[in-house]
Parts: C-alpha cells; sequence; structure tokens
C-alpha cells in the first residue's frame, strides 16, 4: 500500500486540519481446515494474511461521520444520530454495523473523517468484509478511548454487527483470526470455548497458494443462512437422544451411533460433514505438531471432498480448481476455503512445483469454465493493528 497516496487523497477529500489521521491496518484471513465448523461450535484452524484493509481515520469536530474508499466509488456523509440506519446495500453498512455496536454499548461517538484501502478481493472468501469490521472496530476503540474493551470484545462487536446489522448469521472465526493473527503461525480455536492456541506454521519447503476461481457468490448468503439452519435442525433431531445445543459438542463416534435419529438423509449429510471436519481439525493440528505436512494435505482434500458431497458448498469452479490441483505431483493437499458457492481454495504446494502449480490449475480451469484464476502466495502475518508512520 503506497502510504504517501493514501494520505494524499485523504488530504483531497477531507483538508488538512491541526490533527493528523491515524493509520490502521485488519488483514483478511485463509482457513487451512474446518470448513463451516465455527457456527457449530466446532474447531478451526485459520490464520491471518499479508492482505487487508488499510484506514486513515481522524476526528472533526462536525458530528458527522465521513465514508469513503479507494476501492469503490460509493463514498457518503452521515449525521451522528443516523448511523444506525443501512445504507442499501453498500460497503458502508460493515463500518455502520460497528458504529451500531459501540451506540449500543453507550460509548459515546464523535464525528470521523474515514478513508478506507484495501487489497483483499472482494467476494472472494478472504474475509474482506471481517477485515472492514476489526480495523474499524480496533480504530474507534483506540481513538473513542474505549480502553475498557479487549481484542476478544472488538472480535465479538464485530461479529454480532455482521449478524445483526449486516444479517449474516456467520460465526466468529473470520474476525478472530483478523483480531488474533499472529506471522507464521496458525490458530487454533475451539469455537464453543473460545480456547485457543497458536501453532506454528513455518512450511520449510513448501508454500500456502491462495486461487481465486472469480466465481461471483451471488446467493451465496441465503444459502450461508440455509446451511445454520439445517445444522440445527440436525441438533433439534439429536437432542432427543443427548443433550446438545451445538454439533460441535458431539464426536464422531457418538454421531455414528446416534445418526439414524436424524430422519432426513440430507440433514444427516450436513451434520456427518460438520463432525466428521471437526475430527479433521485435531488430526490436521497434531500433524502440523508432528511436521507431518503430507498427512496434512491429505487432510485438506478430505476436507473438500465432504464439503462437496456432504455439505454441498463447493460448485463447479472450486472443484474444478481443486481437482486439478490434486493431482499434481508436488501439491500436497488442496480444498475451497471460506464459506465456498464460489471464491477461493488454498493450496499446500511443494516450492519447486509452484510455477508449474498456476501454470497447470490455471490452465484446466479456463479449459473447463471459461474463467481466469488468479493466484496469489501469501505469508502468514500479525492481526489487526496500529501502524506508525514516520
Ligand atoms: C464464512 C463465515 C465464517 C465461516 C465460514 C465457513 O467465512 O463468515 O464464519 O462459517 O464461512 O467456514
Amino acid at each position: 500500500m503506497n502510504v504517501t497516496v493514501l494520505y494524499d487523497r485523504f488530504f483531497e477529500l477531507y483538508g488538512k486540519t491541526e490533527e493528523m489521521p491515524r493509520y490502521f491496518f485488519a488483514p483478511g484471513r485463509v482457513n487451512l481446515i474446518g470448513e463451516h465448523t465455527d457456527y457449530n461450535g466446532g474447531f478451526v484452524l485459520p490464520c491471518a494474511i499479508q492482505y487487508g484493509t488499510y484506514l486513515l481515520i481522524r476526528s472533526n469536530n462536525d458530528l458527522i461521520v465521513r465514508l469513503a474508499s479507494t476501492n469503490m466509488d460509493f463514498r457518503t456523509e452521515i449525521p451522528l444520530a443516523e448511523l444506525s440506519k443501512k445504507v442499501n446495500s453498500q460497503w458502508v453498512n460493515y463500518p455502520l454495523g460497528i458504529f451500531d455496536q459501540f451506540r449500543q454499548m453507550n460509548i459515546p461517538c464523535t464525528g470521523f473523517d474515514m478513508l478506507y484501502s484495501g487489497d483483499i478481493p472482494n467476494g472472494a472468501g478472504l474475509s474482506s468484509s471481517a477485515s472492514i469490521e476489526m480495523v474499524t472496530a480496533f480504530a474507534l476503540s483506540v481513538l473513542l478511548n474505549a480502553t475498557h474493551l479487549d481484542m476478544l470484545d472488538l472480535i465479538k462487536m464485530s461479529q454480532r454487527a455482521e449478524n445483526e446489522f449486516i444479517g449474516l448469521n456467520c460465526g466468529i472465526m473470520d474476525m478472530f483470526a483478523v483480531g488474533m493473527g499472529k506471522r507464521d503461525n496458525a490458530i487454533f480455536l475451539n469455537c464453543l470455548t473460545l480456547e485457543y492456541k497458536r501453532v506454528s506454521l513455518v512450511l520449510d519447503g513448501f508454500r500456502l497458494i491462495i486461487a481465486n476461481t472469480h466465481k461471483q457468490r451471488g446467493l451465496a448468503d441465503s444459502k450461508y443462512n440455509e446451511r445454520v439452519a439445517e445444522c440445527q435442525l440436525a441438533v433439534t433431531y439429536l437432542s432427543h437422544e443427548m443433550s446438545i445445543s451445538k454439533l460441535g459438542e458431539i464426536s464422531f463416534m457418538q454421531f455414528y451411533k446416534m445418526q439414524e435419529c436424524i430422519p432426513d438423509e440430507l440433514v444427516r449429510r450436513r451434520a456427518r460433514h460438520v463432525i466428521s471436519e471437526n475430527q479433521r481439525v485435531l488430526n490436521a493440528v497434531s500433524c502440523l505438531l508432528k511436521g507431518d505436512i503430507l498427512q496434512f494435505g491429505s487432510l485438506m482434500n478430505a476436507s473438500h471432498e465432504s464439503l462437496r458431497e456432504n455439505y454441498e458448498v463447493t460448485g463447479i469452479e472450486l472443484d474444478t480448481m481443486a481437482g486439478a490441483a490434486q493431482k499434481i505431483n508436488g501439491v500436497v493437499g488442496s480444498r475451497m476455503t471460506g464459506a465456498g458457492f464460489g471464491g477461493c481454495t488454498v493450496s499446500l504446494v511443494r516450492e519447486d512445483t509452484v510455477e508449474k502449480f498456476i501454470d497447470q490449475v490455471g490452465k484446466e480451469y479456463h479449459a473447463k469454465t471459461g474463467l481466469r484464476a488468479d493466484f496469489y502466495q501469501t505469508e502468514v502475518s500479525d492481526g489487526v493493528r496500529e501502524i506508525e508512520v514516520v
């Protein structure tokens, strides 16, 4: 990100005052394994990536919040009293959802001039929305001097903003990874208890490659909420046998014995995905601790298969992309990452195979879908933070 260009744009939009804007950054995230388990109280293993959202922010005395972005044409000015209203389906609803959280917590707000700039591809399943929410929550907590809020509070506020203001019943994984990310570490999170451990991810001789299908997600949000509801239905059936409130509370062995009490075959498959995926995360973490990258890769492949067969959130683009990757010698594992229905795959690729991977997957993907893929070699980065400008 070119800081000078961003400051110039900020001053062009809002003019200069005595106060200098402050500069914040929140990363996006990629989930290595543990998909659609978070809202089921299961395990996940995401990490923060080097791409993210930058924010320049300065308080003003006008009782107005001004929002602009270098990525979108739409910008707006909203009086403090009207901050709780949604603006159509515009990107500003993500920051507005956060302002609404501060209001609900009775934290008095001043006016602000804000300029966002992101380098996460939109709609690619790399959490551009959680990144905008978390950079806003973190910056506001600093500028409003809300020192009683810790990182977990900001994470929970961002999740509530997404659930209540945006209307997507997502889990906590994205915000958690964006908030708690640490360079060269994945985050092993229990979404039921919110206990977490950082697991070292020094991938000697291997690279993490993210591949973007460029399949727009369209109906993703409504399908997402549909999956959430199907899992709740599975819990209702299973709780006739055992007292549970989330699928993440039962082991695969328990599920195996009780699954017949779910009469609906489709709902049974949804539960099977969640519960088996949970076990895969546990196995994947022990692989990382032992340095068994090959076995880790096999678990990634198995995760994709279950998301395709049981959870049905992949689709032709993601299946083609992951399938093309998995058959290359030197690719240890490849799977869809994020909500699915489009977006990205994540692959673990031997360093000497990266070029071949990009060439071969790109060609096969284009031949079968007519779409052009994009590839990103990402570093595993730190979470949300303020950046000192010298
Ligand atoms: C989206 C949601 C997350 C999680 C994933 C699927 O990224 O925001 O909470 O449910 O999908 O694992």
